[in-house]
């Protein structure tokens, strides 16, 4: 069964907050959401194994630990999940990002697929899947649906605010996939958005509205 990770550390708490505020602007709003993505990475990689190898300080030999293997790639949904992906490269500077772009249609909320680009090698890799919003879920299903046809058998989806419908139709549909949140909200209103929430996300970082 997929399990629900909310990280509610201090630093993540404050820092939403200050994003969920409506005066909050564009340029603030991506800096907080790439200092998130950063800090919610050191949860989403708790459990990566470690091997040893043999090293030598300036002062004398030493066994110490590396991440073992493990490759990883970063997949944001489009627009909005990009805002994560600065963050947790600076962590994991060598993973390699892929993209799948996705849209709600405004009226079924649906989402509509319209581009998808991936390392070749992708099946081999540890997933990370971004997004800022877990909101019906769909976005976030059909995305990692995309990526187990690709092959993909290891994905982690990391959000930042979610409601109980979003993250049941996930664990549903994908129960193999954890799922980390900064903050699991009330519910959905009658237009699919996140109450409290923090808006339409996408909008919020690249100012289109
Ligand atoms: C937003 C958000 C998610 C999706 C969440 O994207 O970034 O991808 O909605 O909703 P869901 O869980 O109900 O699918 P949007 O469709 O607004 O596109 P954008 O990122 O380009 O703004
Ligand atoms: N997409 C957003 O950007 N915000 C929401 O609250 C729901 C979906």
């Amino acid at each position: 069964m997929s399990q629900l990770h909310v990280i509610n550390h201090p630093m993540i708490q404050h820092k939403l907050t200050i994003m969920r505020k409506k005066e909050t602007g564009s340029k603030d709003f991506r800096e907080l959401l790439k200092e998130i993505g950063l800090l919610m990475g050191y949860e989403v990689t708790r459990d990566l194994p470690l091997r040893d190898i043999e090293i030598e300080t300036p002062i004398c030999k030493m066994t110490g630990k590396e991440i073992s293997g493990r490759k990883m790639a970063i997949v944001p949904i489009l627009r909005a999940g990009l805002g994560l992906v600065e963050g947790l490269q600076s962590l994991i500077p060598v993973a390699k990002v892929g993209h799948i772009g996705m849209y709600r249609n405004e009226e079924t909320h649906q989402p509509v697929e319209y581009f998808c680009k991936l390392p070749e090698d992708i099946h081999d890799r540890l997933v990370i899947v971004t997004d800022p919003m877990l909101a019906t879920g769909g976005s976030a299903c059909d995305a990692i649906s995309s990526l187990k046809k690709k092959g993909c058998a290891n994905i982690r989806l990391m959000c930042l605010v979610g409601v109980p419908e979003g993250v049941e139709r996930v664990q549903r549909e994908h129960p193999d996939v954890d799922i980390y949140l900064a903050a699991l909200d009330e519910r959905l209103n009658e237009n699919a958005y996140i109450v409290p929430g923090l808006g339409d996300a996408g909008d919020r970082i690249f100012g289109t509205k």
